[in-house]
This record gives C-alpha cells, sequence and structure tokens, in this order.
C-alpha cells in the first residue's frame, strides 16, 4: 500500500538550498514546495533579524501566516572567523545580492591573503524554522567547520563551496558529491534534527 505524502511549503527562492532540501529529506513521506511552486515568489520578506535564528522566523512566519500552512525555511551563511565573523547573516547580500559568488568568493580569498592555514577558520550555519498554522515556531540548528582556501575548486553545490575547504575531506565543499556534502554539511544536519523535531510533535 502506498503511504501518503505530506506537503511541505519551503520559503526560499533559492534553488541550491531547495535541491538541497529536496535530497536530504525528499525520500521521507515528504514532498516539498517552493514558493515558486505556490505562486508566492513575489512575496516581499523583510530579513531584518540580526541572527539565523530570527531570520529563519521571520521567513517561515510570513509564508505560514499567508497559507495557514505549516512552513519550512533555511537561513544560513558563511561565518569566516578572520572577518569577525562576516559575512555571516549577510551571507546571500554580500557585496550586493546580484553579485557573481565568482566575485564574491574571490573577494574573500583576497581579504586573507598571507594569512596561515590556522587563521583561516571558518563555518556554514544552517538554521531550519518550522512555522506552525497556530502561531508557533521551532527551530534547529547545524554547522560544518572548515576553512577559507586558497582559490576556487569544484563545481558542485552553490554560493560559497568552491572557497570552503574541509581538513577532514581534504578538498572544498564544491568538490564533494551532493551526497557527501548533504551527509556532513550544516543543511543536512539541522533538516535532520528537524525531521526528528517534526516526528516528536506527530506531524510526520
Ligand atoms: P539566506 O537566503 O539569507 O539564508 O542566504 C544564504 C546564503 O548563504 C546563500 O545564498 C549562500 O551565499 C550562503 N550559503 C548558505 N548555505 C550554503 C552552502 O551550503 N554552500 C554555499 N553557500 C551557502
Amino acid at each position: 500500500m502506498e503511504t501518503q505524502r505530506k506537503k511541505i511549503i519551503v520559503a526560499t527562492g533559492n534553488e541550491g538550498k531547495m535541491n538541497e532540501i529536496r535530497q536530504i529529506l525528499g525520500k521521507e513521506n515528504i514532498v516539498f514546495s517552493s514558493l515558486k511552486d505556490e505562486d508566492l515568489q513575489d512575496v516581499q520578506i523583510i530579513e531584518d533579524g540580526k541572527t539565523f535564528e530570527e531570520n529563519a522566523v521571520i521567513k517561515a512566519r510570513k509564508i505560514s501566516d499567508i497559507t495557514g500552512r505549516m512552513v519550512l525555511a533555511d537561513d544560513s551563511g558563511l561565518e569566516v572567523d578572520y572577518l569577525d565573523k562576516a559575512p555571516g547573516v549577510y551571507s546571500a547580500r554580500y557585496l550586493g545580492e546580484d553579485t557573481p559568488y565568482s566575485v564574491k568568493n574571490n573577494h574573500i580569498i583576497k581579504l586573507l591573503e598571507g594569512v596561515e592555514d590556522e587563521k583561516r577558520t571558518a563555518r556554514f550555519v544552517c538554521v531550519i524554522a518550522c512555522a506552525f498554522p497556530d502561531g508557533r515556531t521551532i527551530t534547529t540548528r547545524g554547522i560544518i567547520e572548515g576553512r577559507v582556501g586558497y582559490e576556487e575548486k569544484g563545481e558542485n553545490g552553490f554560493g560559497y563551496d568552491p572557497i570552503f575547504y574541509v581538513p577532514d575531506f581534504g578538498c572544498t565543499t564544491a568538490e564533494l558529491s551532493p551526497e557527501e556534502k548533504n551527509k556532513v554539511s550544516h543543511r543536512g544536519k539541522a533538516l535532520m534534527a528537524m525531521y526528528d523535531e517534526l516526528i516528536k510533535e506527530k506531524v510526520l
């Protein structure tokens, strides 16, 4: 007997994130619907939070209030210790929203010119928020530690992946296969933690 798949809206227009969310949790009994799928891509969401948690909740809450449905949102970014944790919550807007990532990535490499390995530490952070129609929200967080590389490497992933070097793998997250990245990534960890929470909440 075929089990019923649950549809969950994800408050994102970022295709890189959406692909990974589908790969990570798509095999469970869930089908994910993006803002585009829901024809909500033009909804203005002002991400004026100071933390990943605040911004994830802002996005999930707004779309849940509009649709009356349970909604997930992902707020994530790259923290570079040498740059006082920049770009952090501004990762998408860093140097301008529409600036190509090759420019953003090479800018960061340049800012770290001459900086030795030990001081190039960085991490990807991901917070997943779930907003319920009754007004409650829950969040989960995942982190992957690494370093800023010396040049862009790899074709997989998106955003800052080509400069995010993971010493345990000896390569960047853009050189990992999607399966390898999802197993160890900030997003993989935060989503699996959210999956456990939703099981506890008995909504899955
Ligand atoms: P948000 O849409 O405000 O959460 O911005 C997230 C931004 O952080 C993305 O647009 C990327 O610039 C960056 N980012 C988050 N997760 C990843 C990842 O897995 N790989 C590369 N860049 C990421």
